[in-house]
């Protein structure tokens, strides 16, 4: 619902939840034309009637941070796991990413559009109606500019709106192993043509041990900025190093991970415009106990939104449902804050606050009917799928 503000909520914000008992919404050509409560919408003529008596009702929630078009999985980096071998040390052996990044190099357009249709029929089924997806298993001109063409001809073929983020600076290529810096002005090289092709709106870099290192990510970034790009980062998801302030500090639309992000990290989030981007089901299926520190994030004034981070390596499920479950074991936010991170303040970090994100008069109806009697339940109940059905823009896809 419309809560008189036009950017994301931040801090004390994000535990107001805009709310309607016996609430009723009309659309009309796709589109909201009403929202209040059941007994004004009496006179109302409608063609058809939904009866969602004792149901949640919300937004179509939005994920802010996918990776969504890749080639194969990594199963077979389980055991490795279990034996103690960490995700950095895996990428560091040529697995990981850049095992994914072999697989999608040799995968067709074709049939990495075939997969992402499959994947997006299963995080609509969980009630995301807008999301973003990013490039980075190609890490070479081809490839990269392949998985970009597949995104937007998803947005095409799908009834999931997607938004296009650049990640070519995802990981050090096997060819580039010793020429970290001529593999990112490679992919800078890349920006005039995905500007012109429409192929991407942000640029994001992974800014980690072993990976780029926080000067090399904010000249990246930097540069990107004046190619008339708005910029992501990957940030402190591992090793503490100071990507979180850098991201302020360049005035990036947001930070992803943050897990090992400082205090003085935080202090200057928290005074930025920069959206924290927090991902706990990445840090439990990495197997660490430490999470990213949500509350001291929005208790000094930041905006944090949550996201699935899908994707075959560290996260490999679409349940956002999970996501929330997490964010308020793990995460220690309210259902508020929560249900906020997954709607307006998601939309924000993508840039689609004003499309997606809030069922207001005159938006596009993305709406979600639930499983449940009230929005504490959702966050409560875990591992299950809670919605009932979902609508794109007035049509039932779910
Ligand atoms: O957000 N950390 C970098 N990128 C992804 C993981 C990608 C992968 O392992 O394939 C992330 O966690
Ligand atoms: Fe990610």
């Amino acid at each position: 619902m419309n809560d008189g503000l036009n950017r994301a909520k931040r801090g004390a914000e994000m535990n107001e939840l805009p709310f309607i008992e016996n609430g009723a919404i009309a659309v009309t050509d796709g589109e909201i034309s009403y929202i209040g409560t059941s007994e004004e919408a009496k006179t109302i003529i409608a063609d058809e009637v939904i009866d969602c008596k004792g149901k949640l009702v919300t937004p179509g929630l939005v994920d802010p941070h996918t990776h969504l078009v890749f080639g194969g999985s990594r199963e077979h980096e389980v055991s490795l796991k279990q034996q103690g071998v960490s995700y950095l040390d895996i990428l560091k052996q040529g697995g990981g990413i850049l095992s994914t990044v072999r697989e999608t190099r040799k995968t067709s357009e074709q049939s990495l559009i075939n997969k992402g249709l499959f994947h997006l029929d299963r995080l609509m089924s969980y009630g995301i109606t807008t999301l973003e997806a990013k490039s980075g298993y190609g890490l070479d001109k081809d490839t990269e500019l392949k998985q970009l063409r597949v995104i937007k001809e998803l947005n095409k073929q799908h009834a999931m709106d997607l938004v296009p983020t650049f990640l070519g600076a995802h990981a050090i290529p096997e060819e580039y192993k010793q020429n970290s810096d001529a593999f990112l002005q490679e992919m800078l090289n890349l920006l005039p043509e995905i500007k012109y092709e429409h192929l991407a709106e942000f640029v994001d870099i992974f800014c980690e041990t072993g990976v780029f290192t926080v000067e090399q990510s904010r000249q990246f970034l930097q540069k990107a900025k004046e190619e008339g790009f708005q910029v992501k980062i990957h940030a402190d998801e591992i090793d503490p190093l100071g990507g979180t302030e850098m991201a302020a500090e360049v005035g990036a639309i947001s930070a992803e991970h943050l897990v090992g992000a400082s205090d003085y990290g935080i202090e200057k989030l928290a005074a930025s415009n920069t959206i924290a981007v927090l991902l706990p089901g990445t840090t439990f299926y990495l197997g660490k106990d430490k999470f990213a520190r949500a509350r001291d994030m929005i208790d000094q004034g930041a905006a944090v939104t949550i996201s699935t981070d899908f994707n075959p390596g560290s996260s490999p499920t679409e349940n956002i449902h999970l996501i929330m479950n997490l964010a308020m074991l793990k995460l220690k936010m309210t259902p508020e804050e929560i249900w906020n991170a997954v709607t307006t303040n998601a939309a924000y970090a993508i840039n689609r606050g004003d499309k997606a994100g809030k069922l207001m008069v005159g938006r596009e109806a993305d709406i979600v009917l639930w499983d449940a009697d009230n929005y504490h339940y959702v966050p409560y109940h875990y591992g299950v799928n809670h919605v009932q059905r979902v609508f794109k823009g007035g049509k039932q896809i779910y």
